[in-house]
C-alpha cells in the first residue's frame, strides 16, 4: 500500500495484517520500549481541523517507532493568509518529508493530496469531513478483536470478528467513523447494526451492508456483543436533527437502565466510543467508566494501530517480517 485513505480498500488479510501489527506494537507499548524502525523518516503532521487522540497518538507512534516528526496546525499558520492545501504540502516536501498524517474537515483532502500529482509523499487519512477515518475504524477492530480473544481465551493474532455482533449508534449521518467501521467491521465478518432518528442517518443507507433500527431499546434485545455510542457533533451540525438534547437521550442515549438492560443480558459485553465524549447526552457515566468500557483501552490500541501502518507504509512491513526480526526482543 502506498497511501491509507480509507478501510474500503483493504481486504480482510491486509487488514487482519494491521491488526498483527498492532498487537505486537501494543507488546512494545506495554513494556515502554522504543523501536527505530523509522529512524531518518521525518513524518509530518498536518492537522487542518482540532484533535486531540488522533493528533496525540501519531505524534506518540511515530516517537516510539524512532521518527523525525514535524506538527503543522493550521490555526497560526499561513493557512490564514490564504495559502492552499497544495501550496502548504509541496511547502513541507521540501523539508524532505517522508509521509503525510492529515485531517481536514473537508471530505476528500487526503485524497486529493495523494492523487493529484503535487507530491509522491505516501498519505496517511487521519480523518476527513464526514467521509473516512480509517486509522479509527482500525483501532475500534483492535479492540473488539481483544474483547472476542479474551472472551474465547484464545490468542487473537490471525483472527478477524466472525460472529460479533455490533451496534453503532447515534449521529451516523456526520459521522466518519461509523463509514469506516462498517466497511471494515463487515470485511472482518462482523454483523453490523446502526441506531439512530431518522433524522441522523443519511439518505442511502439501504444501501448499506447492515441492519438499522430506530428503536435503541428494539436494537439491546437483539444481544449485541458490542455497542459503539457517537458523538453528537454539534460542531456539523446546521439544523434542528432532534427536538432537544433530553429527548435525544432518552430516546437513543446509553442511560443507566439500558446499560443495566445490557448487564441484565448475562453476557460478555463492550461499550466503545471513538471520543470526544458528551458525557450525559449520548452515554451517561456510569457505562462511560464500567468495566465493560473499553474508551481508554481504544485510546491505548491508538498508538498501536498507528504504529502498524506507519511501519507498513513506510517500511513496507508485514507481521511475518515483524516476526522474524523481532525488533524489541519481544517475547512471542
Ligand atoms: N476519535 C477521534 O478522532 O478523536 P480526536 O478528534 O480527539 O482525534
Amino acid at each position: 500500500m502506498k497511501h491509507l485513505l480509507d478501510t474500503r480498500e483493504l481486504t480482510r488479510e491486509e487488514a487482519i495484517d494491521i491488526l498483527d501489527i498492532a498487537d505486537y506494537m501494543a507488546q512494545v507499548k506495554a513494556e515502554n520500549k522504543k523501536l527505530s524502525l523509522l529512524k531518518d523518516k521525518l513524518v509530518v503532521n498536518l492537522f487542518f481541523e482540532d484533535s486531540t487522540r488522533t493528533r496525540l497518538s501519531f505524534e506518540s507512534a511515530e516517537k516510539r517507532l524512532g521518527a523525525d516528526i514535524m506538527n503543522f496546525a493550521a490555526k497560526g499558520s499561513s493557512v490564514s493568509k490564504g495559502e492552499s492545501l497544495k501550496d502548504t504540502a509541496q511547502t513541507l516536501a521540501e523539508y524532505n518529508a517522508d509521509a503525510f498524517v492529515i485531517r481536514h474537515s473537508a471530505d476528500g483532502a487526503p485524497y486529493r493530496l495523494a492523487t493529484a500529482g503535487w507530491t509522491n509523499i505516501p498519505v496517511l487519512n487521519a480523518g476527513d469531513g464526514t467521509h473516512a477515518h480509517p486509522t479509527q475504524a482500525l483501532l475500534d477492530a483492535m479492540s473488539l478483536r481483544k474483547f472476542k480473544a479474551a472472551r474465547d481465551g484464545v490468542d487473537s493474532r490471525g483472527t478477524d470478528l466472525a460472529g460479533l455482533r455490533v451496534l453503532i449508534v447515534g449521529d451516523i449521518l456526520h459521522s466518519r467513523v461509523a463509514r469506516s467501521n462498517l466497511w471494515l467491521l463487515r470485511t472482518l465478518g462482523a454483523q453490523v447494526a446502526f441506531v439512530a432518528p431518522p433524522t441522523l442517518l443519511p439518505l442511502d443507507t439501504h444501501a448499506w451492508d447492515a441492519e438499522i433500527f430506530h428503536d435503541f431499546d428494539e436494537a439491546i434485545a437483539t444481544a449485541p456483543d458490542a455497542v459503539m455510542m457517537l458523538r453528537i457533533q454539534k460542531e456539523r451540525m446546521n439544523a434542528a436533527y432532534f427536538p432537544s438534547a433530553e429527548e435525544y437521550t432518552e430516546l437513543w442515549g446509553l442511560t443507566k437502565d439500558r446499560f443495566e438492560a445490557l448487564e441484565e443480558m448475562g453476557k460478555p459485553f463492550a461499550i466503545l466510543h471513538p471520543g470526544p465524549m458528551n458525557r450525559g447526552l449520548e452515554l451517561c457515566s456510569e457505562a462511560a467508566d464500567a468495566n465493560e468500557s473499553w474508551v481508554l483501552r481504544q485510546v491505548s490500541n491508538g498508538v498501536a494501530v498507528r504504529m502498524a501502518v506507519l511501519y507498513q507504509l513506510l517500511c513496507d512491513g508485514t507481521a511475518a517480517k515483524l516476526y522474524a526480526e523481532n525488533p524489541g526482543n519481544l517475547e512471542l
